[in-house]
Parts: structure tokens; C-alpha cells; sequence
């Protein structure tokens, strides 16, 4: 494993034990994207607090930038894959939704992150949500089955984003759709920043800029790729020059 993975890795590894003993529900969803005071992929937003409460799962849960299931119109039947899964907050809500007769999926490469997932959804009693163990660059789904691929704040955490996206093309169905929550590099980061392993695994050196986002969509087949940056990264030495975005393409064909 690469030192970059192992660090992604590792750090996701403690993030879900802590995650395990926190409470599972809140009243209200928490407010306030990005404004984590240390490197951090904790800034989501926009769940409701109904869509939670019928999950059991607190928002706190959430380790993404946004709330990528927004971004789609879920319809019963529908397969939905979740790239980089987490505790699964994204891979429920989508279950619910595409029930009856849909199924979700969440891909993760953390021991850990799986567990508390499955816990979740245990405890949600979500049947129609599975989490696998795999690579987001090598996505253990067959070509063309799948409707929509969701992510919320992990392709900036691969190495080979290219290839991750590569592969969100292939299992996509023809007419998919890839919707996605991503951090994204609006000004170039200081060197020093970009070469430290913690920054990276905390969604900040790993970020590219959309021009290339762009390019790596067109480039595997995507057509009409959309960016709305809805927030931006307040933390020192990273202000202004990192975003929150909510990215949307469609794989060519009918669907
Ligand atoms: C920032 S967290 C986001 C989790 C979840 N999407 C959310 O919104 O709460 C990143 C997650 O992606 C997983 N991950 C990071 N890189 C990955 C890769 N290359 N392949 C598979 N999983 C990966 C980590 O294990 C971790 O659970």
C-alpha cells in the first residue's frame, strides 16, 4: 500500500472508532460547511432532520462536504452506488429511496468504516443496502449496473483520481448519472501543504482543480459535466483556495 493510502487509510480508522461511540440521533441537523478548525472532511449539510430520524443516524455521522443525494432524483427500482462509503449515512438514504425493488451500494477500503456501517444499517433495518470492500479505483461492480453513482468528499482522497473516475463510467448504466459532492482546488495551495500526508488524508493536498475534474470526466466518456461550488475552505494557510463542490455528469445514452 502507498504511504498516501496507508495514511488515508489509518485515518479513517480512528475517525470510525470514535464515530462508533458517539450518540446516534440529534434533534437538528448540525450547521456550517467547512469551517472545521484542523483538516478535516467534516463539513456536511442539507440532511433533513426527518430523512434522518428515519434512519436513526445523526448528521454528525457524516464525514462529507455536502449531501450528494440531492444531486439525483432516486426512483424505486434504482441501483445507487456510494463511492467511499463511510459510516453509510449517503448509501441509507439512498436505499430508503430507491425501495421498492432498488438496491444501494457503498464502496470503502476501511476495515473499520465497513463495520460501522453495517452496525448502521443493522440498526436503521435497511435491507436493500450493501457495503463492500474494495478500491474506488478498481470498483468491484460489473460494467453498465448501476443508475447513479453517488461520492461525498473521497475522490480528492485518491491518489489516481483519473482512474476513479474511469471506473464510476464503466459500471454506470447508459443514460447514468455520476453526482457527487468533492473538495476542490480553486487557487494553487502552497508546495509545503501539498506535500504533507495529513492534509491529504484531511481533503486538502489531494484536490484538483475543476479544469482538470473537467477533463478527466470528458476524457472518460461523461458528457455535460456541471460544477457549483456551494462553499469555500476558511481554514489558515488553505483560505479561499479550496471549495466545496457539487459536481453532476451523465453517461451518454438512454437509460
Ligand atoms: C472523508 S470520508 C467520507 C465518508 C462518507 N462518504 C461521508 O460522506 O461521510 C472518506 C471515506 O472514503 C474511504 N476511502 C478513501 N479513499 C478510498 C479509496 N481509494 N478506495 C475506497 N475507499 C476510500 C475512507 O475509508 C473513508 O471511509
Amino acid at each position: 500500500m502507498s504511504e498516501i493510502r496507508e495514511a488515508v487509510r489509518s485515518r479513517y480508522a480512528s475517525v470510525a472508532k470514535q464515530l462508533s461511540v458517539i450518540p446516534l440521533q440529534v434533534a437538528e441537523p448540525s450547521a456550517g460547511c467547512c469551517q472545521a478548525d484542523g483538516p478535516d472532511c467534516g463539513c456536511s449539510g442539507s440532511y433533513s432532520a426527518d430523512e434522518l430520524k428515519a434512519i436513526g443516524l445523526s448528521e454528525s455521522v457524516s464525514l462529507g462536504c455536502g449531501n450528494p443525494t440531492m444531486l439525483a432524483q432516486l426512483e424505486p427500482g434504482q441501483v445507487v452506488l456510494d463511492l467511499g462509503s463511510g459510516a453509510g449515512l449517503d448509501v441509507l438514504l439512498s436505499a430508503r429511496r430507491v425501495a421498492p425493488g432498488g438496491h444501494a451500494y457503498g464502496v470503502d477500503m476501511t476495515d473499520e468504516m465497513l463495520a460501522l456501517a453495517n452496525a448502521n444499517r443493522e440498526r436503521a433495518g435497511v435491507a436493500n443496502a450493501t457495503f463492500l470492500k474494495g478500491s474506488i479505483e478498481s470498483i468491484p461492480l460489473p460494467d453498465a449496473s448501476v443508475d447513479v453513482v453517488i461520492s461525498n468528499c473521497v475522490i480528492n482522497l485518491a491518489e489516481d483520481k483519473e482512474a476513479v473516475i474511469a471506473e464510476a463510467f464503466r459500471v454506470l448504466r447508459p443514460g447514468g448519472l455520476f453526482a457527487v459532492a468533492d473538495m476542490v482546488e480553486l487557487e494553487p495551495l502552497d508546495p509545503g501543504i501539498k506535500a504533507r500526508l495529513d492534509t491529504w488524508a484531511g481533503c486538502l493536498s489531494g484536490t484538483i482543480p475543476i479544469d482538470r475534474y473537467r477533463t478527466a470526466l470528458v476524457n472518460a466518456g461523461f458528457q455535460d459535466p456541471d460544477f457549483n461550488v456551494h462553499a469555500t475552505e476558511s481554514m489558515p494557510d488553505v483560505d479561499g483556495k479550496i471549495g466545496s463542490a457539487y459536481i453532476r455528469a451523465r453517461k451518454p445514452g438512454r437509460a
